[in-house]
């Protein structure tokens, strides 16, 4: 019985695991959607996190669902993206709905993101800022060809920017939201955390990208007397764990 129950749970990842190896083309950065309960549990922890009512939280979350010209403004510009060949054709956004409820609840002015990479989730923050109707993202990545999906009304509220995350964010000023999404390391992102810590507002909202995977984030906000908090991501048929939201924010 033990050998079957083992073999059974094994035989389905294999299958996922088989089945997107033929179907999907991506090498890095995997998307995906979340399993139905899972986008619940979301919902729940932007709530905690936030304040916000649950029932305002699910209505941000189907916002973004429904909002087709999103969808297939950034279809098209991944059929146009030069990396297309390893990269997915629609936009899946997983926990990067959870950044955007969390952008709609708290009405952040400034937004600072590390690691733009085609600018998924920077299109994802700025339609959030775009429907509170204030507020810019700066992104910044090291790579000067990232950021191709960056176009249409979502570019307006956007800054790129082009360098070492670290030496960009000595820069900033006044961030209610920064969001760590660059090299995934526990001693960079606590470099990049040193480095705009004495740039946050007092109130301000700190999330990782990496939490699922480093303490980074959790013992940053321990040092700094703040909560910590982290949502696990459970990918709807894949073979990939999942990531998570870790977040951090003032008591
Ligand atoms: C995981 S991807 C970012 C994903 C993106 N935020 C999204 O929502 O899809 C990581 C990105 O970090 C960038 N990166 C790596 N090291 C960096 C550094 N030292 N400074 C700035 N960006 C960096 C990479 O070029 C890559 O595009």
């Amino acid at each position: 019985m033990r050998t079957i129950r083992v073999a059974r749970y094994d035989a389905r990842l294999v299958g996922r695991s088989l089945s997107w190896l033929v179907r999907n083309r991506e090498t890095t950065n995997f998307t995906y959607d979340l399993a139905g309960l899972n986008r619940d549990q979301l919902c729940w922890f932007v709530s905690a996190v936030t304040g916000a009512e649950i029932g305002a939280v699910r209505s941000w979350m189907t916002e973004l669902e429904t909002d087709q010209e999103f969808h297939a403004t950034l279809t098209g510009r991944l059929a146009s993206n030069p990396t297309r060949r390893v990269c997915a054709s629609e936009p899946h956004l997983a926990r990067r709905y959870g950044w955007y409820a969390i952008v709609r609840a708290l009405q952040p002015d400034n937004v600072v993101e590390t690691g733009t990479h085609l600018g998924l989730g920077s299109c994802v923050i700025a339609a959030a800022l775009l429907r509170n109707g204030h507020g810019r993202l700066t992104t910044i990545d090291i790579d000067a060809d990232s950021g191709h999906l960056i176009d249409g009304p979502w570019a307006s509220v956007i800054d790129r920017r082009v360098g070492s995350s670290v030496d960009e964010l000595a820069k900033m000023r006044d961030v209610d939201m920064f969001l760590h999404d660059s090299l995934h390391t526990y001693e960079y992102e606590t470099k990049e955390l040193t480095a705009i810590e004495p740039n946050l507002r007092a109130d301000a909202i700190v999330l990782s990208d990496n939490a699922h995977d480093s303490a980074a984030l959790s013992h940053w906000a321990e040092q700094s007397g703040r909560h910590y908090l982290f949502f696990k991501e459970q990918p709807l048929d894949h073979w990939w764990p999942g990531d998570g939201i870790g977040v951090a924010w003032a008591k």
